[in-house]
């Protein structure tokens, strides 16, 4: 996969020499995306660049995800195939970095011979300084401690377009939902400081940055050991002061972790988009105790109700997982029902993978494979039809959107995003802006995406206040 992220470095600087050429390849969330930023900006500072030809670099990093077994055996058969290559070419400095190393570690050298580096979710600064150890002859080398520092250098932004950007405000996760691996890679939850991320929200704004996504694992327990009240609260209203940003979203929050305060905060502050990505994972309690999510389907509803009534416009994006062990007709009937109840927006689905080191890897996997399947489809296709329909309510309306760069498929046409995360395609002119507000007028809809003509253009704010209901309607 061609990380269309990492972007900005400059790939024609051919005087670099090949050992200096990078390749990535990277698995897994936005998280992961990030990381790879980092990770290039790092090695950049000694002399790396980026290469998106994999023959034409002299060092490749897999930034790798064990979220699933699918995503972690992907990893390692497109890694298996670097074997004789290495063979040919000992100057080859292969890394495997990420999650899968993290959760691991050494034990990847029996399975991989040929990889040089084995590197953790926290470690990642040290990789230049490791590339040029393992050059000058020292043996496969690992690096997985997760007490590492959470700064990083960053003066640039790398994606995902020069508009948006990702920046991490807390790292690793508390929680222990029972099929979770993200505890053990990412380790224990650590919040970075306000006043450290404000000012990197600054610098990326006067380097064109338009939108800004928070990341963290459970984004919206930011603040947890920081005191004084911190919370992401704390930083949406700070980023209403920084000029040049106009929206603000945040991945992935817990429901447990949608507090009055942070609510409040989304309601008010005119940068904070009217979107949420809220993972439910199922629609039934007594699934969602095994799972130990720590909320059950009344709490669940009462939030997203609290949220709808309190913001205009809002979208709420879920996952599901299907098929967790013992998972009966009748639970996976209540997360069917539940994706009516709430409506969402948008929405995957999974289907349970047991992951080695988790609590339910414990447990018999007893759903069968097939139903994993039919229940997958099935709660899908709910998802896109209510999608569907909600998607075709905009049609004949003009909605302003943030021009993101073409669209995958068709050249003559650029992608868009409104507030509540729409993608908007629309017919281009060639030099059409990225980073523009634009007024699009919708004359299509399907269960993923908008589509329309443009009818007008701003590069200054955006035009349209923020939509806001009666304070009278909040249900707090
Ligand atoms: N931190 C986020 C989720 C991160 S993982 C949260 O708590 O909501 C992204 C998604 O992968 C999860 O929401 C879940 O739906 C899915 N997932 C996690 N572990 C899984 C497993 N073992 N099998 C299948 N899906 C899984
Ligand atoms: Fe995994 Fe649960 Fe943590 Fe999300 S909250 S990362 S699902 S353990
Ligand atoms: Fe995957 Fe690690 Fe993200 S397991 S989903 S890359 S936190």
């Amino acid at each position: 996969m061609k990380p269309p992220y990492l972007m900005t470095l400059d790939e024609t600087a051919t005087e670099v020499p090949r050992d200096k050429r990078v390749y990535f390849e990277v698995f897994g969330c936005q998280m992961n995306k990030l990381d790879s930023e980092l990770m290039l900006e790092s090695l950049s500072q000694s002399g790396y660049t980026l290469t998106h030809d994999v023959e034409d670099a002299g060092v490749i990093i897999y930034n790798t995800c064990s979220i699933r077994e699918k995503a972690e055996e992907r990893a390692y058969s497109r890694l298996g195939s670097f074997k004789k290559r290495k063979a040919q070419d000992p100057n080859l400095v292969i890394a495997l970095t990420g999650c899968v190393a993290q959760h691991h570690e050494s034990a990847l050298l029996a399975k991989l011979p040929h990889v040089d580096m084995i590197v953790g979710t926290r470690e990642f600064h040290r990789l230049s300084d490791m590339i040029a150890e393992v050059r000058s002859g020292a043996e496969p080398l690992v690096a997985t401690e997760l007490d590492s520092p959470l700064e990083f250098h960053r003066s640039q932004n790398m994606g995902p377009s020069s508009c948006q950007a990702y920046v991490s405000v807390m790292r690793g996760c508390d929680q222990v939902c029972s099929y979770c691996i993200v505890p053990t890679t990412r380790g224990k939850e650590v919040s970075r400081p306000p006043e450290v991320i404000l000012e990197e929200i600054r610098r990326l704004a006067e380097n064109g940055v338009r939108e800004v996504t928070f990341l963290g694992q459970t984004v919206n327990s930011y603040g947890k050991r920081l005191g004084d009240g911190v919370g992401l609260h704390t930083l949406l209203y700070g980023v209403e002061d920084i000029a040049g940003i106009e929206r603000v979203r945040f991945i992935t929050s817990h429901p447990r972790y949608m507090r009055p305060k942070l609510i409040e905060a989304m309601a008010t502050c005119e940068k904070a988009c009217e979107y949420l990505h809220l993972p439910v994972q199922s629609g039934s309690s007594s699934m969602l105790a095994r799972m130990k999510r720590t909320y059950d389907r009344d709490f669940f509803l009462k939030v997203t109700d609290r949220m709808r009534n309190r913001i205009a416009n809002f979208a709420i994006a879920t996952d599901f997982i299907v098929g967790f062990p013992g998972e009966t007709d009748e639970e996976f009937e209540d997360s069917m029902s539940l994706a009516c109840e709430v409506g969402f927006d948008h929405g995957y689905v999974f289907k349970y993978s047991p992951r080695p080191g988790t609590v339910s890897h414990r447990i018999a996997d007893d759903v069968p494979e097939d139903v994993k399947k039919e229940r997958n489809n099935a709660l899908m296709n709910q998802i896109m039809d209510i999608a569907q329909v909600k998607n075709e309510a905009y049609v004949g309306s003009t909605l302003e959107i943030l021009v993101e760069g073409p669209s995958k498929n068709d050249p003559t046409r650029f992608t868009g995003r409104t507030r509540n995360h729409r993608i908007v395609s629309f017919a281009a002119d060639a030099d059409e802006p990225i980073g523009q507000f634009l007024q699009v007028k919708v004359d299509r809809a399907t269960g993923t995406s908008l589509w329309g003509s443009k009818v007008g253009c701003s590069t200054e704010s955006p035009t349209i206040p923020k939509p806001r209901l009666d304070p009278a309607h909040d249900a707090s």
